[in-house]
């Protein structure tokens, strides 16, 4: 890998009381790639894809995206860089019960202002690249377990993210669907230009990344430390 990272984590810790989750975590992230975080449960991995997202402040140490500060950004900023850079898919999808799939999925536009019928245009286009436009009218109430996180998945891709963070996006489905989501994240992903940080406990789910990176008591040595 060439260039200076996207992303970067270095040394990161953090502690919830007594019980540390990071004792020492660094990643770097460049444009473009998709990198599973791999290790057992409890290991850190959903926290340091919290920190890495700006969703959650480390004890010490730091997390750059393109060349700035995350904690050292006021709330406002940050929150303004996760809606406008980042995109996220959860285990559960996390979709707003009452809106439709495609107004689920033009949401984030709305909230950037765009006209309701541009945002839903889009969101529609994204539907039918993640395979699920015919749920477009239905409620996610409606809509099986693998359609709701592809879904989940138009709706992180929807704006344009430099990087889309996945914390067990096929944890909830069977390897059929969940070999689906994968395929069509990262087939999206790499025709957007997004990188994806993905944390998965499943080896046949890394096998979508270009690079996996282990954690394990709260620390990761990220073997391509060349930034
Ligand atoms: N909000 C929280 N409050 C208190 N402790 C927490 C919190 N979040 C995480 N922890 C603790 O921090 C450690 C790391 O948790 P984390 O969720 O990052 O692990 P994980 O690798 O994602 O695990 P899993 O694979 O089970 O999702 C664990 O000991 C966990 O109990
Ligand atoms: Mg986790």
């Amino acid at each position: 890998m060439t260039g200076s990272p996207l992303l970067v984590a270095a040394d990161l810790h953090k502690s919830y009381g007594p019980t540390p989750a990071l004792e020492g975590a660094s990643l770097a992230v460049w444009a473009g790639e998709v990198v599973a975080i791999m290790g057992p449960s409890g290991s850190g991995k959903s926290t340091l894809l919290h920190c890495l997202a700006g969703i959650v402040v480390p004890d010490s140490g730091q997390v750059r995206y393109d060349g700035r500060e995350l904690s050292g950004m006021p709330d406002a900023a940050r929150s303004a860089l996760r809606r406008t850079r980042f995109g996220f898919v959860f285990q559960f999808g996390q979709l707003v019960p009452e809106l439709t799939c495609v107004e689920n999925v033009a949401l984030p536009l709305r909230l950037e202002r765009v006209p309701r019928r541009e945002a839903e245009r889009r969101a529609a286009q994204w539907l039918d690249r993640l395979e699920v436009g015919d749920v477009a009218g239905k409620r996610p109430g409606e809509v099986s377990g693998g359609q709701g996180q592809r879904v989940a998945v138009a709706r992180a891709l929807v704006t344009t993210p430099q990087v889309v963070f996945a914390d067990e996006p096929t944890g909830a489905l069977d390897s059929l669907n969940g070999e689906r989501v994968m395929r069509l994240l990262t087939a999206a992903a790499r025709e957007t230009g997004a990188a994806v940080v993905l944390v998965t406990h499943e080896p046949r789910v890394a096998g979508y990344s270009d690079r996996e990176v282990v954690v394990r008591d709260g620390r990761t040595r990220d073997l391509e430390r060349t930034w």
